[in-house]
């Protein structure tokens, strides 16, 4: 891809190597020169001309070198899971962003949060509660601004629809909790990318919420997964309550496969957010992603590396 050099700069705070950064950069490449900061190197930054700055988020003791002749700032770090002192950390670094970029006239600033929790997880999970500490900082006195609260996202390794794809191939069989009534309307990653740059020519202060094109019913879902695989749908159920407590117990055993908080926001139907408007062409379906992604899983190929 041939770049211009005259392209504003943007500072991409973590996240440039995550599922939605790998899908972010090249977007952002197109129209901004990027200075990404995180802490694994990522071989598609070096192709597009990436500057990396080599470093945790929460250690970095002065951002008003990194901020400098920057236009735009995007903050994408978060952990899925951990003690409640990584997320205190991550939380103040992310605010102490928002301070260095409003003290240096940023232009715009482009948060990734995510969508509404129930009740008891948003007042007691630290990885809620210190994300809306960051959102409603930025909000108060940030640059402007926009957070954009994406609901579940799919694209390439992603932990969700990839996951649970690889689960009914190899079991044939997929734990439903409750009725599988409530809804998802997944989003792509690729979509996202867009809706990130596109939030970043926005103007004002925006809180958007992001949705992909189809809201399903759970089940609904995973039947059409099964569907893909060429397998028909087989469900082994657990309770409300004893979803959640599965959920525990593979946390316990060390697991990353699927959080209790993860179980009980799907459960409260929160995640079935409308489509995002906005974009010149229509949000990419995930048809094709469920289908790509079962070829791969019943020829035995790997995924590709971004
Ligand atoms: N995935 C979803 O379905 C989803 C849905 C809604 C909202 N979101 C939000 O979208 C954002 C990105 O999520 P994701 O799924 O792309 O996450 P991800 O795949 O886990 O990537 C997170 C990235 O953050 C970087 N990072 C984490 N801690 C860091 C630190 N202390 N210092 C520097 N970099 C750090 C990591 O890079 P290094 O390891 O190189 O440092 C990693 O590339 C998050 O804010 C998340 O809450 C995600």
């Amino acid at each position: 891809m041939i770049l211009p050099d005259d392209r504003p700069r943007a500072l991409l705070v973590g996240g440039g190597g995550g599922l939605v950064g790998r899908a972010l950069l090249p977007e952002l490449a197109r129209t901004w020169q990027i200075r990404s900061v995180h802490r694994h190197p990522v071989p598609a930054e070096a192709d597009l001309g990436v500057e990396w700055v080599a470093a945790d988020v929460t250690r970095v003791p002065d951002w008003n070198p990194l901020l400098r002749d920057v236009d735009l700032v995007i903050t994408l770090p978060w952990y899925r899971a951990g003690y409640d002192r990584r997320f205190r950390s991550l939380g103040a670094s992310l605010r102490g962003v928002v301070d260095a970029a409003a003290r240096a006239g940023v232009r715009r600033l482009v948060h990734v949060s995510v969508p509404d929790a129930p009740t008891a997880l948003e007042t007691r999970l630290p990885y809620l509660v210190e994300k809306r500490a960051v959102d409603r900082h930025l909000a108060a006195g940030g640059p402007p601004h926009s957070i954009v609260r994406p609901t579940m996202l799919f694209g390439p390794r992603d932990r969700l629809l990839t996951v649970m794809l690889r689960v009914m191939h190899r079991y044939r069989r997929f734990p439903m909790f409750g009725d599988g009534a409530y809804h998802v309307s997944p989003l792509a990653t690729d979509d996202l990318a867009e809706i990130l740059v596109r939030e970043a020519r926005a103007e004002g202060r925006r809180n958007v919420t992001a949705g992909g094109p189809e809201r399903f019913v759970y089940r609904e879902l995973t039947d059409r997964m099964f569907d893909a695989l060429g397998r028909p749908p087989k469900y082994v159920r657990f309770s409300p309550r004893g979803a959640v407590r599965l959920a525990h117990l593979t946390e316990a055993l060390g697991s990353s496969i699927l959080y209790a908080y993860e179980v009980e926001w799907l459960l409260s139907d929160r995640l079935g957010l409308p489509p995002y408007a906005g974009l010149d062409h229509p949000l990419r379906g995930v048809a094709p992603f469920l289908a790509a992604e079962a070829a791969r899983l019943t020829s035995g190929r790997r995924p590709g590396r971004g």
